[in-house]
């Protein structure tokens, strides 16, 4: 029996997880030295996963503070004072006792107990309307519960960049650098998928976060992983391996983005059979229809031209000089509003530079349509 989340479209976990080792073991040394992290990738590469995974093996009590489409103050500060109740409840033991100390240790908080789905559990809500607003003081009292009890915590916040443009955006900020600069008992660690945004929070030298983290990029699951991974399972389901050739097609057509792999693993797990090339061309063909609408909506804001752009792009793979009178000629632009609209693409995370120094689209299935 092969696991039922194996190829599934949200977290892998358990026997789903495909490699990572190189990153797992970067990830958990550096909550081991207490070092704050900073994952990096285009969106769907594997980030949540990878860091659940992380703080799974590190053992240590966590909370997961999920950002992502939280657009306004209000949304994220409940997510925040939600994620820092269900902190307190797994580093102290939820009970009347506890309760009152926690009442005499955090002044600026409200602290209750409430039946949830696991037993009970703390649920911090701020005192007055001023701090509505204060992560910081939050923050503080996690890191006060924590030094008291002797305890470590992973304070891991998925999405960061959303805060950007929030009301709150700065004050959140400067209170994660406050408290990530002085903490001896949380680590952070952040994700994100725009590069963009993330650059400003991180890499722009005026702002709070600049220097804080250790910055890793994740890229793509290689083709050696890939191929170990997926024939573990075919061993089982099929009694046999899938062959090389048909292994690169999955390849090919995926291009290893691992969200892709994983739909049209999903699929191809589903045949009675081993799958042949013309499987994975068919059932790559049905990926590509079903997530056409949602890879139209990503390009809906670019102009007629940065789609054509994209669309030459498509047609040229290995593209390194898009400027170049042989590519420019494709695209009704000049060599500088090629250049213009490279940086719009890439801005938004359509296209990528390799270190190679190839340009591709990102998602092999916009890539699909713009061919
Ligand atoms: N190590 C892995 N092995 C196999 N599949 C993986 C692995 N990591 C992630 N995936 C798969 O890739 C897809 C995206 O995973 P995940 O949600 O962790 O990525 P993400 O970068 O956090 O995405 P998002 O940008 O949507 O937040 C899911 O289908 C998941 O099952
Ligand atoms: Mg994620």
């Amino acid at each position: 029996m092969v696991e039922k989340k194996l190829f599934n479209r949200g977290i892998a976990s358990g026997e789903a997880f495909c490699n990572r080792t190189e990153e797992l073991e970067r990830l958990v040394k550096n909550i081991d030295k207490l070092t704050h992290s900073l994952l990096v990738s285009p969106r769907r590469y594997g980030k949540t996963s990878l860091a659940l995974r992380a703080i799974a093996r590190s053992g240590l009590p966590y909370a997961h503070i999920d950002l992502f489409m939280k657009c306004d103050a209000t949304s994220v500060v409940a997510e925040f004072f939600q994620g820092m109740g269900s902190l307190t409840s797994k580093i102290i033991k939820p009970n009347e006792l506890a309760l009152r100390k926690l009442e005499s240790l955090l002044k600026n908080l409200s602290v209750s107990l409430s039946l949830g789905e696991f037993g009970f559990e703390f649920n911090l809500t701020p005192k007055n309307i001023d701090s509505q607003k204060n992560i910081k003081s939050l923050l503080i009292s996690i890191d006060e519960i924590l030094l008291k009890n002797k305890k470590q915590a992973i304070i891991f916040i998925d999405e960061i960049q959303a805060i950007i443009g929030t009301e709150i955006g700065d004050e959140v900020e400067s209170a994660l650098r406050f408290v990530a600069q002085k903490t001896n008992n949380i680590i952070f660690i952040f994700s994100g998928s725009s590069r963009h945004l993330l650059g400003k929070i991180f890499d722009d030298r005026s702002r709070p976060l600049y220097k804080l983290c250790h910055k890793m990029a994740i890229h793509r699951i290689s083709v050696d992983h890939y191929k170990t991974f997926i024939n573990k399972f075919a061993k089982i389901v099929w009694k046999q391996p899938i062959s090389d050739s048909v292994l690169d097609e999955i390849f090919s057509c995926t291009q290893l983005h691992t969200y892709y792999i994983n739909i049209l693993c999903g699929y191809l797990f589903e045949l009675d059979n081993l799958p042949t090339e013309g499987d994975v061309i068919t059932c790559w063909k049905r990926v590509c229809s079903e997530e056409q609408s949602s890879v139209a909506k990503e390009i809906e804001f670019l102009t007629l031209k940065q789609k054509q752009l994209l669309n030459e792009i498509a047609k040229h793979p290995g593209l390194k000089e898009p400027t170049a009178k042989s590519f420019v000629k494709n695209v009704n632009l000049t060599p500088k509003g090629v250049s213009g609209a490279i940086d719009v693409l890439l801005k938004h995370d359509l296209i990528e530079k390799l270190e190679t120094g190839v340009i591709r689209i990102v998602d092999p299935v916009l890539d699909y349509w713009s061919k």
